[in-house]
């Protein structure tokens, strides 16, 4: 498999669409069934090879550092106690000792392009995996299939794509292509939450990323857009050489509270089912 060698995280948001659970609470902290959001997203890069996870977060928000860091005193206390099975849940959500965790703070909502920018200079060489952990993925690893099919050199960008009604386009970056046989389509733009009357198709970008390094140097020339915020979209877009990909896991909203619902049914479905693969279902 093809590595991402760094994937970034943009995770300073404030989470008011899950206020007031997410007052003390960072969103990705929330959890999906047994499982913190930001731990899908964790497992996620570490599947797509990664050696460095860069998280774009705000101070407000330790409560992600903290739960990145190893808990020696849990893990002796569960040891003692011969909680094997809390033991390994515990040593599974802390990030091999050989793979960087990097935070840098994004102090204002300047807008998404603007988060990932901030990651800039934390890159290690060649392409680079974004994950807006938000946006859950279960089924076959996302990033990893879609570090899979990139193919440097060709492609500036793969983006995550899923076709959504029409009266939800202008909550979402939409490609205008016209999606094919094979699992990633060449597009001739990208814009960022259209109107639907202007939109030029339904197909959605769904928060999973593999960015060439060029779109970092277009990052930094990129004029606010959208909402009055640095867009990644935008700089995606006039970097050129943009893919829609289409993968074969499912996805969840969970920037909301019915999305929160759905992935922990589902989840609670894996967990009590291993065998099943819920993507298929
Ligand atoms: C962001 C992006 C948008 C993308 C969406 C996916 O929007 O700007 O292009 O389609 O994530 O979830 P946000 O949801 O942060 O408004």
């Amino acid at each position: 498999m093809a590595a991402l060698p760094t994937v970034v995280f943009p995770v300073a948001g404030m989470g008011t669409r899950m206020l007031p659970a997410t007052k003390a609470t960072p969103k990705e902290l929330l959890p999906v069934y047994d499982t913190p959001l930001l731990q899908f997203a964790v497992d996620e890069a570490l599947a797509a090879g990664a050696r460095r996870l860069v998280f774009v977060s705000h101070p407000e928000k330790s409560a992600i550092e903290e739960y990145l860091r190893p808990a020696p005193r849990l893990e002796k206390g569960l040891a003692e106690k011969g909680k094997d099975d809390l033991l390994e849940a515990v040593r599974n959500a802390s990030v091999p000792g050989d793979v960087d965790v990097v935070f840098v703070m994004q102090h204002e909502p300047l807008g998404l392009g603007h988060a990932v920018l901030q990651a800039a200079d934390h890159l290690l060489e060649g392409p680079v995996g974004v994950i807006l952990p938000d946006d859950l993925m279960l089924g076959p690893p996302c990033l990893a299939e879609m570090a899979d099919a990139f193919v440097p050199g060709d492609m500036r960008s793969l983006i995550a794509a899923q076709e959504v009604p029409r009266d939800r386009v202008s909550s979402y970056g939409i490609f205008d292509c016209t999606p094919g046989e094979a699992a990633a389509t060449p597009a001739r733009g990208l814009v960022e939450k259209p109107d639907p009357d202007d939109a030029p198709s339904r197909l959605a970008a769904v928060g999973r990323y593999v960015l060439d390094p060029s779109v970092f140097d277009t990052l930094r020339d990129t004029e606010p857009g959208t909402g009055g915020e640095i867009q990644l979209t935008d700089a995606i877009a006039s970097t050129g050489a943009i893919h829609a990909f289409r993968f074969s896991g499912t996805r969840f909203d969970c920037g909301n509270p019915d999305g929160i619902v759905d992935a922990t049914l589902a989840v609670q479905q894996m967990r009590n089912a291993p065998a099943l693969n819920v993507a298929a279902e």
